[in-house]
């Protein structure tokens, strides 16, 4: 007799954004079936008694095999860092297909496609990256890789190669707006971070922990009122990533409070790294916790800590900027000991953004469970355009599912499954991992070992992000 289902899920503690109840999951065709006690029998079964079983998550914010300028090279493609992702609980990513100036916006889609193609363990869908907002880019292609599915994009206030004025951000701004997609915002002064790099590089403060010193709060703050302000003068929605500390959190809430539409992400580093990560003395091992916005102080830390409770946060993403440490091709370049500035910015966290959130935030007492599943997989999904296919334990969504183990365990680096040769993390007692992640409905990892289904991660084809207003608004104010 043929089972009900492929696999059943039994005595789940089911939790959702809004709920968490007793079930039983059935699945078939990668698909969640049915939910409900003592459902027919399936070809395989699971017994999940007494343990939390939450949607896969979704990873909106990652950076996976993104071209850099030689010899600076990703160590992560869609290969290994899909099976890091997994292994840490995450099933859907979306990294970024980011246009290089001089180049179409069309051709950066059609190179990241084979970029991912036949690699990717996990279904994934493509932010875009807006760093040459031509008249044509404007006009035409940016409408429509909207229309297409690809309905977000970041756009960057520094970094000399991707940087937009504010003008640029007003155009790309009034795109979003007419076409419906969600504008993420890279929030730093270019400006100010150049004149005090320059100012350190002249007295010789050019080891890791001066980034800091170069991207101070203020930087943030000033640049997160700017883009607060350019999006109120366009009347869109905005969501501001990796959001680092108070003063950046205070501008959202003063945002919120006039009634302004803006989004914010927060990422681990912000709650478990401090600037002393990235050195106390000049040594360059710091260098490996240099990423944009720096992480601040224990102060910060708990802003956001309280950001992520109240519900001042939509989206908890990883960052995921995986550069090996040692080698000629990541946070040396060349081989080379560089000053600050010359650092391959970003820190990988794609296995350990579920694993540290569940463990210090749920378990720790700062979050409700309900809460943990909003902000890792229900709000990307929504604020991407993939809800309810992804980001949800429902009738008809896929089965992206995590199984969790409660218990003691320690973060090494040995025992993660990117290609990148260290942790951030190393050494951090947490509470929780991931003891089964299931990928449309496949086990994909069993809390031991990974089973690869590489090839058949599908790209994704987005919708309207269900965050935005529901109103259709073509003219600008
Ligand atoms: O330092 C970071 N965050 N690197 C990744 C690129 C970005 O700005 O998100
Ligand atoms: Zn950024
Ligand atoms: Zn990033």
């Amino acid at each position: 007799m043929n089972a009900a289902f492929d696999l059943v899920i039994r005595n789940a503690r089911v939790a959702t954004a809004s709920d968490c109840f007793e079930s039983d999951i059935g699945i078939r065709d990668g698909v969640i079936q049915q939910l409900g006690r003592q459902l027919a029998g399936g070809a395989r079964e699971i017994d999940a008694l007494g343990r939390v079983v939450t949607p896969g998550g979704v990873d909106a914010h990652c950076h996976l095999d993104q071209p850099m300028a030689p010899p600076v090279r990703m160590a992560d493609d869609f290969d290994t860092g899909t099976r890091a992702a997994a292994c840490g609980g995450t099933t859907t990513v979306i990294p970024f297909a980011a246009q290089v100036k001089g180049q179409s916006l069309r051709a950066a889609v059609d190179d990241y496609h084979l970029r991912a193609q036949g690699k990717s363990h996990l279904d994934h869908a493509f932010h875009l990256i807006v760093s040459d907002p031509t008249p044509d880019v404007l006009a035409r292609e940016l409408p429509a890789l909207i229309r297409e599915g690809y309905t977000s994009f970041k756009i960057y206030m520094t970094y000399d190669d991707l940087k937009l004025n504010d003008g640029q951000i007003l155009d790309v701004l009034e795109v979003a707006r007419r076409h419906d997609a969600m504008a993420m915002i890279h929030a730093e002064n270019a400006d100010c971070i150049a004149w005090l790099t320059r100012r350190l590089e002249a007295a010789g403060r050019t080891a890791p922990r001066f980034h800091a010193h170069a991207r101070p709060m203020l930087v943030e703050r000033e640049a997160t009122h700017r883009a607060i302000a350019l999006a109120e003068l366009i009347d869109v929605p905005i969501l501001v990533v990796h959001v680092s500390g108070r003063e950046a959190v205070e501008q959202i809430r003063w945002a919120r409070s006039q009634g302004l539409k803006v989004f914010a992400e927060t990422c681990p580093q912000y709650l478990f790294l401090t600037a002393e990560d990235l050195g106390i003395d000049d040594s360059y091992k710091g260098a490996r916790c240099v990423c944009s916005p720096p992480p601040r102080d224990k102060q910060n830390q708990q802003v956001i800590w309280d950001g992520l409770a109240d519900g001042l946060f939509t989206v908890f993403s990883s960052d995921h900027a995986p550069f090996r440490y040692d080698g000629t091709e990541g946070k040396k370049p060349g081989g080379e000991e560089v000053p600050f500035q010359h650092i391959p910015n970003g820190i990988p966290g794609i296995e350990t953004r579920l694993p540290l959130l569940y463990s210090e935030g749920v378990l720790g007492g700062r979050i409700t469970l309900q809460r943990f599943v909003e902000l890792t997989a229900t709000n990307p999904a929504k604020a991407y355009g993939l809800h309810p296919r992804k980001g949800t334990i429902a009738i008809g969504s896929d089965a992206d599912l995590v199984i969790w183990d409660e218990g003691e365990r320690t973060v090494r680096n040995t025992e993660l499954h990117h290609a990148v040769d260290y942790t951030p993390y190393e050494g951090m007692g947490l509470r929780a991992w991931p003891g089964t992640t299931l990928a449309g409905g496949e086990v994909v990892w069993d809390g031991r070992n990974f089973h690869p289904r590489q090839g058949k991660g599908r790209y994704l084809q987005r919708g309207r992000p269900s965050l935005l207003p529901q109103a259709p608004r073509s003219a600008t104010p």
